[in-house]
């Protein structure tokens, strides 16, 4: 099946062989989309297929990315893929942050159950099997910390070396050692995510690098098999709603194509409203798309403590912007507070994530406050990173004294025990706070 780049820009629509890779347009520098002349399909029988593939043993099958690789045809039927297994996350019921976000019929799709913790790995096997097909030797990235760590897991598996960018203490520690876990160069530049991908940009034709970010159009088609698992989860049955953080937007941008895709193909009708939410200290996109504005408009010093997310001009916010329109979407923001007190309703249903992803609950609830989303919507967030990605936003965060005296330093004496014992387990737990 024949596959090829073509520019997004309506005024340009090249269309580029995808004999080579290329990261933007020839003539006019915009984005690109990998796409296909699709034969017709039977969407029933390739249901069947899908399923079936779950029983089987082969890497290929178990993937959750090539699982769906009719969707994805870039590769030759049986060439070699990089994969680690990705993909297949749970999608889990969350009444309590439902109930407190609307209330809505709330379930998470917990992308933190990927090998390396994060949704990046859906889209890393796509771009890292197609680099390991053209014998690229070095990939890089500039990153918030979970494109390295995916980088540099699936470029060790394909042999290749990855190079990474970024911002200057400006990652979690557990992402970047991750990625030093995993052997990759670590390059760390400017202070902003937008700071060490332009020179990342600038540096790559040099050195002959091959850029695995979002910009990266193979990156999308690996992340938008998302939505095919998650609607074979729910028996093909779409939600009202799915909820992303916004970063730098490649997921928005690649959740945006999948629905459109598999409305085309007859897979689904219906297609859910897309909600991007981003952090208010890093929202570029809220307010491009709430002022109208025809350009985006950057942030020049993006600051949240949601740091996956702390991007003040993200590259694919045009792939984002049509998302948005295909399925009647909806942009929201959100405060650090408010990031912080999703995460811990989240965590009052047993489920842990990073700051970022715990955005979308907090713009659910404000959307529902707002009147935007109706009560009892069936609502899908995606939760695109572990809990255990930031540890040190969640030991800060709950052992400030105001949240409820979680911790506590107590002498080594069985009186003192007993005084602070009775005082901690007299006050209300949980919800009843
Ligand atoms: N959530 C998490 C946990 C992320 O790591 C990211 C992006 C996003 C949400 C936003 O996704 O960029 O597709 O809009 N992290 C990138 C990185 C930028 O370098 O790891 P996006």
């Amino acid at each position: 099946m024949l596959s090829y780049l073509r520019c997004i820009e309506e005024n340009c629509r090249l269309v580029q062989s995808a004999a080579r890779d290329a990261q933007q347009c020839g003539a006019c520098g915009g984005l690109l989309d990998v796409q296909y002349d699709f034969d017709p399909f039977d969407p029933d029988a390739l249901r069947a297929e899908w399923h079936q593939r779950r029983l089987s043993g082969e890497p290929v099958d178990r993937s959750g990315v090539w699982r769906f690789r009719e969707l994805i045809p870039f590769m030759a039927p049986g060439a070699r893929i990089v994969s680690l297994s990705e993909g297949s996350t749970p999608l889990i019921g969350a009444r309590r942050a439902g109930w407190w976000a609307g209330p809505v019929h709330l379930t998470v799709k917990h992308q933190g159950n990927n090998p390396t913790g994060s949704f990046k790995d859906l889209g890393m096997t796509a771009c890292m099997t197609r680099a390991a097909s053209l014998g690229v030797k070095m990939v890089a990235c500039a990153s918030t910390g979970n494109t390295s760590a995916s980088m540099a897991a699936y470029a060790a598996r394909a042999g290749i070396r990855a190079l990474l960018f970024v911002p200057y203490r400006q990652i979690s520690g557990a992402k970047l050692a991750q990625a030093l876990d995993f052997g990759a160069v670590v390059i760390e530049v400017g202070d902003t995510f937008d700071q060490a991908f332009r020179l990342l940009r600038d540096i790559a034709p040099e050195l002959e690098l091959y850029l695995v970010n979002s910009v990266n159009p193979f990156r999308i088609e690996g992340q938008k098999t998302i939505v095919a698992e998650m609607l074979e989860q729910r028996a093909w049955r779409p939600p009202d709603y799915i909820a992303v953080p916004g970063g730098n937007l490649g997921n928005a941008s690649a959740i945006g194509k999948g629905l459109q895709e598999l409305r085309a193909l007859g897979f689904i009708e219906k297609v859910p409203r897309l909600i991007v939410v981003q952090a208010e200290g890093a929202n570029p996109f809220y307010q491009t798309i709430t002022s109208g504005s025809p350009d985006l408009m950057c942030v020049d010093n993006p600051d949240t403590q949601a740091t996956a997310i702390r991007i003040g001009r993200p590259a694919n916010w045009k792939k984002a912007r049509r998302a948005l329109q295909w399925t009647d979407g909806v942009c929201e923001s959100v405060t650090d507070d408010e990031i912080f007190a999703a995460k811990q309703v989240l965590a009052e249903d047993g489920i842990g994530c990073e700051p970022a992803s715990a955005a979308t609950v907090a713009g659910v609830r404000k959307l529902c406050r707002a009147g935007k989303i109706e009560p009892h919507a069936d609502v899908v967030v995606v939760l695109t990173g572990n809990q255990l990605k930031d540890t040190d936003y969640i030991v800060r965060r709950r052992s400030e004294e105001n949240e409820g005296g979680q911790r506590l330093r107590v002498d080594p004496s069985l009186d003192s025990l007993r005084r602070a014992l009775d005082q901690v387990l007299a006050a209300p737990a949980g919800l009843d706070r």
